[in-house]
C-alpha cells in the first residue's frame, strides 16, 4: 500500500520528483505508537517534521509499531492520526493536503517477534528498491518502558540496520536508570547494540524554547555577558520547575523515583549546564558543545545531606497506599518536593549558589531559570524619582522563562538596567504589554522581554533535531553517567530521611521556604506540629549532646552532625585568633577521621579566614610527600586544593631531606621546630587537632615511645608498630602548649579505647593520649555515638 501511495504522489507532483529526492529516503519507526506520549506529542511532532521537511529533498515513510495485533492496532493508531492538528501558522488548505499525504505515508506494524522485525526490514527494502530510492537513514523512536529496551535493541541490531551509507538513529526516553549503577548497566547493554553516535537520549527540556535558547543567547550576547557572567557579578541562580498536579495515578513510577530523579537529575541539571558551561568557539559544533557540558558537570562540587531540603505532599502516602495496595502502616520517604543547593568548583562560578527546586502539589505551575546579578550601585535620588527611569539600583536579572505562570509563554527577560540583548529577529520578537505586571520583583516594563515568534512544542523541536542529527540536543552516555555520579551519593544519603509533610497548593504558605546558611539549606520555618506523620515522630538525628569526658568538655553526636559541629568550632576558633593576632596557626593530624572534617571545611565554610591561616602537621609518615600514604598528600587532596591558602602558609613536615627519608643527621625535626619557633608566638599553636588510635596513641606518639612523651624536644622522630614504621611528630610538651586542643574520635572500632581512656588517669607512657593536657589552653573531645556508645 505504501508503495502505491509514494508512487502516485510522486506522479501527482505532491512529493518532490525522484531527481529532487536524491537526498534519499527516511523511514521513521515509532515504537509504542498507541501509547500516551505518542498520542499526546510524538505523532504531532512527526507530522510537524513532515510539514517542515516535505520539500527538503528527503522522502519519508512513518511506521507506527506496537505489540497489539494488526487490525486493532491499526484502528487505534489511525484514530490518533485523524486527530492531528494543523499548526496555526499553516494555511488550512495546504495543511489538509499534507495531512492526507502524512496519513497515506503512515502504516501500522505489529512488532512482537523477531519475524515481525525481519518483515519490517524487508518491507522497507522492497519499497526503496521498487521506487528506485536511495536510503538516507532510519529513525527508531523508543516510546516504550525501559525494561523493553534490550529486546527491541537486539532485534533492531540484528535485523533492521540500514545498509552501509545510510544512518541509524535510535531515540530513547527516560528513565535512563535509577542511580549510577543501574544507568551504567543499561548504558553498557545498549552499547552492545548501538554505537554512541546512533543513540539519541531525549530530555524534553532541551527542546523547550527558552532552555534551548540559553546557549545561543550567551553566544550572541558575548559582548555584554563576557565581563559579568561569573562569580564576581552573579549573586545567585534559581532553576525552578513548580507543578500544581500531584503524583496520583503515577505512584507506581513515582514511588521508586521521587522528585530528584524525576526532575532534578535530568531537566534542571541540563539547564544548569547550559548556564555554567564554558562557551565553545563555535556553537554549531556539537562535539565541542558536548565536551564543554561534560566539563561543567564534572566540576560540580559533591552534594551532601545538608545540601538539600525535601518535602512530601501530605496526601501522597494515601495515594501510594491505594494505588500500590500498601497497608496503613506503610511509610514512604519518597520526596515530592526538593530544594538543592549546588556549587561549581570552576574558577568562573566558585562560591555562587545555584538553587534547584521542584515539587508537586505546589501553588502554581511555572518553570524558569533566573540569574540574579549583584548590585553595587548606590542611588542618591529618592525612590519616587528612581522608579521613573531604569535606575542602577533596581534588581538586575536575566530570566529564561520556560512557560506557564504569570507570563504563560516562553520568554527571555533582561532587566533594562543591564543591556538590550541581541535576539534573532526571525525566531524571537520583542513583547510590550502588561507593563504593570510584577515578575521577579520588578515591573514587566523594567525588562526587555522577548517571546518566540512561533511557539513550538518541545517534542517537535527535538524531532527536528533528530532529523538534523544535532547530537548536542541529546544526552550522551558520558553526560548521563556524569550526572548520575553527581546525584547518586545524595540520593543514597537521604533515602531514609523523613521529608517534611506539606498540605499542598496555596495552603503551603511558607512551610517550604528555605534558606542558605554557610553552604547548607534549611527550611525557614519550624515544622508545623499538626502535620507531623501520624505514624509517630521520626527519630531526630540532629542532636548533639554536651557533657564531660576526662574532666574536659565533650561534644557527641552521630558522625555527620559531629563533623559539622567540629567544623564550625574550628572556624570560630580561627576567626577569634585572626581577630586577636591577625593569624591562625592550625596543626592537623593525619589518618582517616579528619578527612571528613577537611571536606566539610572546604565545602561549607566560605568565610573561613584561610588567607590568614597557617597550616602545620601534627605528624607525618616517613614517605615522600607525593606518596598516597603521606599525611600531607591527604591534606592536599581533601583540603588544600579546594581552598585559597597562601603557599607560604603551608608547612609540611621535612621528612624528605637530601634525597632520603627521616635520617637523624639530616635534622628534620630540628628544622621543623625552628620554623615553628620563628612563626608561632611562644610556639603555642592556636589549635591542634588530634585523633586517638586503638592502642591509645595520638599524633605519632605510640605507647612506650622513647621520644616525644616528655623532654625539651619540640619535634621528634618516632617508631610506629605498623608500617610505615618511621614517623615524625610534634612532642607531647609542644602539643600541651597549645591554646586549644580538639580530639576527634569516631567509629565503632574506637569504642574499646574510648571506654578504656575514660577510666585511666595521667599515664602517657601506656596511653599517650592521656598525656594531652594543655597547660594553659583548653581541651575539647569530639566523640561520635559509635565510639562513645558502641
Ligand atoms: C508477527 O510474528 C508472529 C510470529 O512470527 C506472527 O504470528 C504474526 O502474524 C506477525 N504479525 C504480523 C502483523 O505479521
Ligand atoms: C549487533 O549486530 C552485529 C552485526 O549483525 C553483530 O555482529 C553483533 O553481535 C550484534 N550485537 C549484539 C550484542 O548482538
Ligand atoms: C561553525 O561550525 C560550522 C559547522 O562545522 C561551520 O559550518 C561554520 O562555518 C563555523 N562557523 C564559524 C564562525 O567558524
Ligand atoms: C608568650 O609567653 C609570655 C611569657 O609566658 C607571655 O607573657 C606572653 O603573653 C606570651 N605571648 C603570647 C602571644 O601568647
Amino acid at each position: 500500500m505504501l508503495r502505491r501511495v509514494l508512487c502516485t504522489m510522486l506522479l501527482m507532483g505532491a512529493l518532490p520528483s525522484l531527481a529532487e529526492a536524491s537526498q534519499g529516503h527516511i523511514s521513521v519507526v515509532l515504537l509504542g505508537a498507541t501509547g500516551d506520549l505518542a498520542k499526546k506529542y510524538l505523532w504531532q511532532g512527526l507530522f510537524q517534521l513532515y510539514i517542515d521537511q516535505v520539500s527538503s529533498g528527503h522522502s519519508f515513510t512513518f511506521h507506527g509499531a506496537a505489540l497489539t495485533d494488526l487490525e486493532p492496532g491499526q484502528k487505534l493508531m489511525f484514530d490518533v492520526l485523524k486527530k492531528l492538528a494543523c499548526p496555526p501558522d499553516e494555511s488550512p488548505n495546504r495543511c489538509a493536503v499534507l495531512k492526507d499525504q502524512f496519513l497515506k505515508l503512515s502504516q501500522y506494524h505489529q512488532l512482537k517477534t523477531s519475524e515481525n522485525y525481519t518483515a519490517l526490514n524487508r518491507e522497507i527494502e522492497m519499497l526503496l528498491h521498487q521506487e528506485g530510492l536511495k536510503e538516507a537513514g532510519r529513525i527508531f523512536y523508543f516510546s516504550v518502558p525501559p525494561f523493553a529496551y534490550t529486546e527491541i535493541a537486539r532485534h533492531i541490531n540484528s535485523s533492521c540496520r540500514p545498509p552501509p551509507g545510510a544512518w541509524l538513529r535510535v531515540v530513547l526516553e527516560k528513565p535512563f536508570g535509577h542511580d549510577l549503577e543501574s544507568a551504567q548497566q543499561m548504558a553498557a547493554e545498549l552499547m552492545s547494540f548501538f554505537r554512541e553516535e546512533e543513540m539519541y537520549r531525549v530530555d524534553h527540556y532541551l527542546g523547550k524554547q527558552a532552555v534551548a535558547h540559553i546557549l545561543p543567547f550567551r553566544d550572541q550576547n558575548r559582548q555584554f555577558l563576557d565581563p559579568i557572567w561569573n562569580r564576581h557579578h552573579v549573586e545567585r541562580v534559581e532553576i525552578v520547575l513548580k507543578e500544581i498536579v500531584d503524583a496520583k495515578g503515577r505512584t507506581s513510577f513515582y514511588e521508586q523515583y521521587g522528585v530528584i530523579r524525576d526532575v532534578l537529575q535530568n531537566h534542571l541539571t541540563e539547564a544548569l549546564m547550559f548556564l555554567t558551561m564554558e562557551l565553545p568557539g563555535n556553537l554549531s559544533k556539537a562535539e565541542e558543545v558536548l565536551q564543554c557540558k561534560l566539563q561543567a558537570l564534572q566540576s560540580l562540587r559533591g552534594l551532601e545531606k545538608q545540601s538539600v531540603v525535601v518535602g512530601q505532599y501530605q496526601a501522597y502516602a494515601s495515594h501510594v497506599q491505594e494505588e500500590l495496595q500498601k497497608g496503613q502502616d506503610y511509610v514512604s520517604t519518597t520526596p515530592t518536593f526538593a530544594g538543592v543547593l549546588v556549587h561549581s568548583d570552576s574558577l568562573r562560578w566558585e562560591g555562587v549558589p545555584f538553587l534547584l527546586t521542584s515539587g508537586k502539589a505546589l501553588d502554581e505551575r511555572v518553570g524558569y531559570v533566573r540569574v540574579l546579578f549583584k548590585n553595587r550601585a548606590y542611588c542618591t535620588q529618592s525612590e519616587a524619582l528612581r522608579d521613573a527611569g531604569h535606575s542602577q539600583c533596581k534588581p538586575k536579572q536575566i530570566v529564561f522563562y520556560i512557560g506557564h505562570g504569570a507570563l504563560n509563554t516562553p520568554a527571555v527577560l533582561v532587566s533594562r538596567n543591564l543591556f538590550r540583548p541581541i535576539m534573532p529577529k526571525s525566531t524571537w520578537r520583542e513583547v510590550v504589554g502588561q507593563p504593570d505586571l510584577h515578575v521577579f520583583g520588578q515591573l514587566l516594563s523594567d525588562y526587555y522581554m522577548y517571546s518566540p515568534v512561533k511557539e513550538r512544542d518541545a517534542y517537535s523541536v527535538l524531532i527536528s533535531n533528530i532529523y538534523h542529527g544535532r547530537k548536542d540536543f541529546f544526552i550522551t552516555t558520558e553526560n548521563l553517567l556524569a550526572s548520575w555520579a553527581f546525584w547518586t551519593p545524595l540520593l543514597n544519603s537521604i533515602s531514609h530521611q523523613a521529608p517534611r509533610l506539606y498540605p499542598g497548593g496555596v495552603e503551603n504558605q511558607h512551610f517550604l521556604d528555605f534558606e542558605m546558611m554557610s553552604g547548607e539549606l534549611a527550611f525557614t520555618v519550624a515544622e508545623p506540629v499538626e502535620l507531623l506523620n501520624p505514624s509517630g515522630p521520626m527519630p531526630s538525628d540532629y542532636k548533639t549532646i554536651q557533657s564531660k569526658f576526662r574532666q574536659s568538655p565533650l561534644v557527641s553526636a552521630w558522625s555527620e552532625v559531629l563533623i559539622s559541629q567540629l567544623a564550625s568550632d574550628v572556624e570560630k576558633t580561627a576567626s577569634r585568633a585572626v581577630a586577636r593576632s591577625g593569624q591562625f596557626h592550625l596543626a592537623l593530624s593525619g589518618g582517616s577521621s579528619p578527612v571528613a572534617l577537611f571536606q566539610r571545611l572546604a565545602r561549607h565554610h566560605y568565610d573561613f579566614p584561610w588567607r590568614h591561616t597557617h597550616l602545620w602537621l601534627v605528624d607525618e609518615r616517613c614517605v615522600p610527600l607525593t606518596d598516597p600514604e603521606s599525611n600531607f598528600f591527604s591534606l592536599h587532596n581533601h583540603l588544600l586544593q579546594n581552598i585559597r591558602v597562601p603557599y607560604f602558609n603551608v608547612h609540611p613536615m621535612p621528612v624528605h631531606l637530601h634525597q632520603r627519608l627521616c635520617v637523624e643527621e639530616d635534622g628534620g625535626p630540628e628544622l621543623y621546630a625552628k620554623e615553628i619557633m620563628a612563626l608561632v608566638a611562644n610556639a603555642s599553636f592556636d589549635l591542634v587537632l588530634l585523633g586517638v588510635g586503638t592502642d591509645g596513641h595520638t599524633a605519632s606518639l605510640f605507647p612506650h615511645s622513647e621520644n616525644g612523651l616528655e623532654g625539651a624536644q619540640a619535634v621528634v622522630l618516632t617508631e610506629s608498630p605498623v608500617k610505615p614504621h618511621q614517623r615524625m611528630s610534634l612532642s607531647l610538651p609542644l602539643i600541651n602548649k597549645a591554646q586549644q586542643v580538639f580530639v576527634l574520635v569516631m567509629g565503632k572500632g574506637k569504642h574499646d579505647i574510648t571506654t578504656q581512656i575514660s577510666r585511666v588517669g595521667h599515664e602517657p607512657r601506656k596511653w599517650p593520649i592521656s598525656g594531652v593536657n594543655p597547660s594553659s589552653g583548653q581541651l575539647v573531645w569530639y566523640v561520635d555515638y559509635e565510639a562513645l556508645l558502641g
